[in-house]
């Protein structure tokens, strides 16, 4: 159904899988066990629900009720609620865009490696491999250069083709089947680790926290986690916000989404750790240790290699997702800036990101610096800048008006939706920035 020419979601369950379709992907499955492993396990699950909680949900509300209230992307979105054709609010759509460009790039050649894993468990005889043959297929990928790039690209285009057909008939409709279909898939390996040796070693790992292992590094990092999962910090919750003009409890839906990212985390967790037990590995071994676990977990299953390569099609596919909502925040702004068909925007966009494809899949340090650059540092500054318009930039009563959708709903939760968007998440995020730095 088309309210107004931009294209609009079809349905409240269309909205919620997309709004969760672009929360849940890689940083759930593959970054989240990642950095919980090189962090101590149950102190960084700790810290990372706590910031959510004070810091990430209010930032999901605040961008989610902007772009709700001013209908349009995030650059737009600003001059129509300042009434100023130019303000320093504006900065935020700028670092948002910038980190759109860095994050999808970086995203694709990820991705990229989850393709691989599909492929080689599909056809290469993934799981039947010993601990090390797996390792080493993550290793002679990357080093043979060409294929990371030849992947990523090829994700980048598939993003690509479903973008420029649209918001409606892309994005909604993908979200609806893959999200239900991935969750089941995670249920099913999780009873399958709950039957290995290191099962109760895995859970203690991941929610028994070890205090010792925490320094200010963890703080950063689960600040980066939080906002790279809930896909805050960049104008895409914003740009949602946009699509949607009818009343909506947003604290109930948006609160649900960021329910169901952080279970699909901390599932994660429980099916990885215990693998990481069983078989004598290194928790804290970084960036390869999902690559490296799973196909062991798989091995344990009767069609194992039928089963993993059907989760790393999933994977590919909601990492496809999570793709695609941030094309579509690319396409968005470039339609509204140089005014020109959604089909030439596609294009355009796809052009200046794949020249960041070619460098994360060739360097290293391009790889990890984007990662770190755009979660650590862009995107808790746009979100820095987002709760601050929030709380102190735009007029409070249309806030109020949206968040409660005209006093409808959430009237109580407001004044500490507020509260946070004022105060604790700012104080929250300059804290840690501070102290990351070595400032304080
Ligand atoms: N949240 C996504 C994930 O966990 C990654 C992501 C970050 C993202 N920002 C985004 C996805 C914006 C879509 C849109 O994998």
């Amino acid at each position: 159904m088309k309210e107004n020419n931009r294209g609009n979601f079809g349905s409240k369950f269309g909205i919620l899988m997309a709004v969760a379709g672009s929360a849940v992907g890689l940083g759930n499955i593959w970054r989240f066990p990642y950095l919980a492993g090189e962090n101590g396990g149950g102190a960084f699950l700790l810290i990372y629900i706590g910031l959510i909680l004070v810091v990430g949900l209010p930032i999901v509300l605040a961008e989610y009720s902007i772009g709700k209230a001013a209908q349009a992307g995030p650059i737009k979105a600003i001059r129509r609620l300042t009434g100023k054709r130019h303000s320093p609010w504006e900065s935020m759509g700028y670092i948002a865009v910038t980190v759109g460009y860095i994050l999808l790039g970086f995203y694709c050649v990820l991705s990229g490696w989850v393709v691989k894993f599909f492929v080689e468990s599909a056809f290469g005889g993934l799981v039947s491999k010993s601990p090390s043959e797996i390792s080493s297929t993550l290793t002679v990928f990357q080093e043979s250069v060409w294929q990371p790039i030849v992947f990523g690209l090829a994700f980048l285009v598939i993003s690509m083709m479903i973008v420029r057909r649209g918001i409606d008939r892309g994005v909604e409709k993908w979200s609806k089947i893959l999200m239900p279909t991935l969750f089941v898939m995670l249920i099913l390996l999780c009873i399958n680790s709950s039957t290995l040796s290191g099962w109760g070693r895995g859970l203690d790992f991941l929610f028994n926290p070890d205090w010792s292992e925490v320094t200010t590094r963890t703080f950063i990092d689960a600040l980066g986690q939080m906002f790279f999962t809930l896909s805050i910090g960049m104008g895409v919750i914003l740009t949602y916000g946009s699509y949607t003009r009818k009343g909506e409890n947003i604290f109930k839906s948006k609160g649900l989404a960021t329910i169901i990212d952080t279970s699909i985390a901390i599932l994660a967790g429980v099916i990885i750790f215990p693998v990481v037990f069983s078989f004598g590995m290194e928790a804290g071994q970084g960036p390869a240790l999902v690559f490296n676990t799973l196909p062991l977990a798989f091995a344990e299953l009767p069609m194992g290699g039928v089963l993993a390569s059907l989760f790393f099609l999933m994977l590919a596919i909601a990492a496809l997702t999570s793709a695609i909502s941030i094309h579509e925040l690319l396409v968005t702004v470039a339609v509204e800036q140089f005014k020109i068909s959604r089909k030439r925007a596609a294009l355009l966009t796809t052009g200046g990101v794949a020249v960041v494809v070619a460098g994360c899949a060739s360097w290293d340090v391009l790889f990890d610096g984007a990662d770190f650059a755009s979660s650590n540092v862009l995107m808790p500054l746009c979100g820095l800048i987002t709760v601050l318009f929030a709380g102190w930039g735009m007029k409070s009563k249309v806030l109020r008006k949206t968040f409660t959708d005209n006093g409808k709903y959430s009237k109580g939760i407001y004044p500490i939706f507020l509260f946070c968007v004022r105060f604790i998440a700012p104080i929250a995020i300059a804290l840690i920035f501070l102290s990351g730095f070595g400032f304080i």
